[in-house]
């Protein structure tokens, strides 16, 4: 693997020439995706920023330009009118100043009340003395309905020094019951512990005050970190979203980063998220996380969520060709029966181009969805020609657990994270639906029960699928959606 400089990771890029040569080269790779979100060159990491506003959808990610490396960070951004198509808009957030030196980090996005159509963005200003201590700002940029930024000239407010040095990924909320704002903010206490700290005031960019450390009873030690936190509210429950990190938790393998969810009761007077049952993962799959819902969806039945398709701490046969990442579908999420259901979303249906034959081999881009009459199932998909190899999906019907494993597949990456990845559904089996990229694989559980994320990257060799029962499978080639163009 490519060893990177503090120079080279953290070089400013000054023009659009400078990584033409970069992006020749990764256009030819056989691993592009076609219809989701990746990075024009380098590495994408999470989605920030994601807003509904005026008939667009505005979903920005963590981009680093050089290469497959978590350097220099800024705000890519990208719209879409549908949430299935979507445009390169070129860099939205540069880190130019002293509050960002090392990188304009994850955030989100608030549409301004009363003004012409501004959305204001929330980012930490990732800043690093000359000695590498890090100082954490809490920063804005507005975006105007023409597209043109301004950067505040002063962040809203520092790190707060009751906390270690990661603190980060300001969540703006509007609380309408108190007329309130909120941030909350991922963060890290003096012992080693993740948790969230909390910023209120009475106005958008101004009068920002520390409110206190966020108490969530019987989470005091889980994780030495809390990345990308927020709260949503979804059908009238509390939804405490988050990423804990450095932990071990049951039937993952041996992964340490984590996204998932508490729900609850949010009791902003006392900051105390009350828990109404235990911690969920958010996706089962291996490469998942830093997901986001979209702010101002004018629907409080649902959320849209997209997360990140990848990991910290990672590595992607991709990093080769200088290039990682990308980020997953948009999903609906809802609640039923105390857990949160992940369905793709209604209009992805527009993706599909023709229904072809389900002959045992496998579109490099498509969707399948498979009816399980019932009883186990087993379905092997990217196999060899002869039915060998290939990623794993189990189910069996006694104990209702789904597993994936992708230890049969020639090109492995992160092993030591574990080749499997279980979990227990609530009903048996009975509907899969699946959406392959060049390099993705995310398949729905029984409508939105379970979501499985993986990167995959089968070689010209694995083109085939197994299906071992008698389930009825149905399967749509699926057109480009994510309009892969040079725009900076
Ligand atoms: C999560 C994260 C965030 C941070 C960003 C930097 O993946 O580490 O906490 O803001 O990535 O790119």
């Amino acid at each position: 693997m490519r060893e990177w400089t503090k120079e080279e990771k953290y070089r400013v890029l000054k023009t659009k020439e400078e990584i033409a040569g970069l992006r020749e080269r990764i256009v030819e790779s056989d691993y592009r995706q076609t219809f989701h979100i990746q990075p024009t060159t380098g590495l994408l990491n999470d989605p920030n920023g994601f807003v509904w506003h005026d008939g667009l959808w505005h979903l920005f990610y963590q981009w680093c330009p050089w290469g497959a490396v978590h350097g220099l960070k800024y705000w890519y951004h990208t719209t879409s009118k549908n949430l299935v198509t979507w445009e390169n808009k070129g860099v939205c957030i540069r880190p130019d100043t002293e509050y960002d030196n090392k990188g304009a980090y994850s955030g989100s996005a608030f549409i301004v009340p009363n003004k012409n159509g501004d959305i204001a963005l929330f980012y930490t200003g990732n800043h690093r003395e000359e000695d590498w201590t890090r100082i954490s700002y809490t920063c804005t940029v507005i975006l105007d309905k023409d597209g043109k930024t301004n950067k505040a000239e002063k962040p809203l407010f520092g790190p707060s020094p009751e906390f270690t040095e990661h603190q980060r990924d300001p969540k703006i909320l509007y609380i309408k019951e108190r007329n309130k704002y909120y941030i909350v903010i991922g963060a890290q206490t003096k012992n080693k512990k993740g948790t969230v700290i909390v910023y209120e005031s009475d106005k958008l960019f101004e009068e920002w005050k520390f409110a206190g450390e966020l108490k969530v009873p019987g989470f005091e030690d889980f994780g030495d970190m809390w990345e990308c936190p927020s709260i949503e509210n979804i059908g009238g429950k509390d939804v405490l979203i988050f990423c804990p990190q450095h932990l071990n938790l049951p039937r993952r393998g041996n992964a340490i980063h984590h996204n998932g969810y508490i729900l609850g009761t949010m009791d902003w007077d006392n900051l105390v998220f009350i828990p109404d049952g235990s911690f969920h993962v958010l996706d089962f799959g291996y490469d998942s996380y830093a997901a986001e819902c979209a702010a101002n969806i004018q629907d409080s039945d649902k959320a849209v969520l997209v997360a990140w398709m990848g990991l910290p701490d990672s590595a992607y046969p991709t990093d080769e060709e200088d290039w990682s990442g990308c980020l997953t579908l948009p999903r609906e999420l809802k609640i039923r029966n105390r857990r949160l259901i992940q369905k793709p979303l209604d209009c992805l249906v527009e993706l599909r181009e023709q229904e072809i034959e389900p002959t045992g081999e496998l579109p490099r881009v498509c969707e399948m969805e498979i009816e399980n009459p019932g009883g186990d199932l087993e379905l092997k998909l990217f196999t060899k020609a002869d039915g060998s190899g290939g990623l794993t999906i189990k189910y069996t019907d006694s104990d209702k657990m789904i597993s994936v494993n992708r230890g049969g597949l020639d090109n492995q990456f992160n092993e030591e994270q574990g080749q499997i990845r279980e979990h227990l559904i609530d009903f048996s089996l009975s509907h899969l639906r699946i959406y392959i990229d060049r390099s993705s694989v995310e398949i729905f559980v029984n409508n939105g029960d379970a979501v499985f994320t993986s990167r995959v990257f089968p070689t010209k060799e694995e083109i085939g699928f197994v299906l071992s029962n008698n389930a009825t499978v149905k399967i749509w080639k699926l057109k480009p959606a994510v309009k892969d163009d040079f725009v900076v």
